[in-house]
């Protein structure tokens, strides 16, 4: 975790991935793109750019790597003044801007280059109170807590619908653990036909929000059309207020923040399941 703004982080990616792109020139170039934690020790900051003193620890960083034209000594000097480049008149602000950012956020820049070998620019961030390896994730937590969680299993079908291959064989052996038998359909268009087939007998939908053909917003819609007290869990990579504002008011069952674990789906699952147990027995439903 660390505290920052996102609008600058992201304009130091741009201008670090612009730069990597560009010293590929003409030629077919490769650039890699990580982040991380690493422990830094003085002598490793005393290499950075930044302000002096930076403080011993851990930093999340984030690295451009491409295996362009690289610099020489002479490039490597001036590489941050504003306004130097070899790229021509009115520019050079990119990396001035990069380190000014930087800076902003209490951190470094780490610099490799060599003539003809590429370049990789490190962008260190200190973090923010612990390091997650040191805290358990919340989920996590809650199963210790309450021991009815981890012991839970459902039953009867639950639709998931996802347009990632690797969620979709993720998810459903979760849900055979958990006990439930699982449709899986890759877009919208597809869930909402295997949940006009099946309604009857599906007890819960987790479906996703951003997909081809038709957002899950859409299927939402559609779903709902069929079977108005339809029992269905947003799951996304947005963040639940982002994913939630599209479906004000309109009666979703709940929302699963992605990429989540087993005990958080069982935890979710339980939630929505126990509030309308009808949809557990699809036979009296009707
Ligand atoms: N990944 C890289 N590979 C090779 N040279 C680089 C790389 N990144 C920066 N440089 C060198 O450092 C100079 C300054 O970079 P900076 O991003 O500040 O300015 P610029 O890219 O020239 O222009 P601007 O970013 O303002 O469009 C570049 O002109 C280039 O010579
Ligand atoms: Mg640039």
């Amino acid at each position: 975790m660390i505290t920052g703004d996102p609008a600058q982080l992201r304009q130091v990616l741009v201008n670090l991935v612009t730069n990597a792109a560009e010293a590929a020139g003409s030629q077919a170039g490769t650039i890699r793109i990580s982040t991380g934690l690493l422990r830094a020790d003085a002598a490793y900051l005393s290499r950075a750019y930044g302000d002096g003193d930076l403080p011993e620890g851990t930093y999340a960083y984030l690295e451009v790597a491409d295996n362009g034209q690289g610099m020489d000594a002479a490039t490597l000097a001036h590489l941050f003044d504003p306004f130097f480049s070899t790229k021509g008149n009115g520019r050079g602000l990119g990396l001035a801007a990069t380190l000014g950012i930087v800076r902003r956020h209490r951190g470094g820049l780490l610099v490799e280059s060599e003539p003809g070998r590429g370049t990789t620019v490190r962008a260190l961030f200190p973090c923010a109170g612990p390091s997650p390896a040191a805290a358990p994730p919340p989920a996590r937590a809650a199963a210790t807590e309450d021991p009815a969680a981890r012991t839970w299993r459902g039953s009867g079908t639950i639709l998931v619908v996802d347009d990632e291959e690797v969620v979709r064989q993720v998810t459903s052996t979760m849900l055979r653990l958990l006990g439930f038998s699982v449709l899986l359909a890759s877009d919208g268009v597809e869930g909402v036909a295997l949940f006009a087939r099946h309604h009857a007998e599906i007890a819960a939908v987790l479906l996703d929000l951003a997909m081809p053909h038709m957002t899950g917003d859409q299927a939402f819609d559609e779903i709902q059309r069929i079977r108005p007290d339809a029992c269905v869990i947003l799951s996304s990579g947005y963040t639940e207020r982002d994913a939630m504002s599209r479906f004000a008011g309109k009666g979703l069952a709940g929302f699963l923040q992605k990429p989540y674990e087993l005990q958080a789906l069982a935890a979710k699952l339980r939630e929505v399941l126990s509030r309308s147990p009808a949809r557990e027995r699809p036979a009296d439903a009707s």
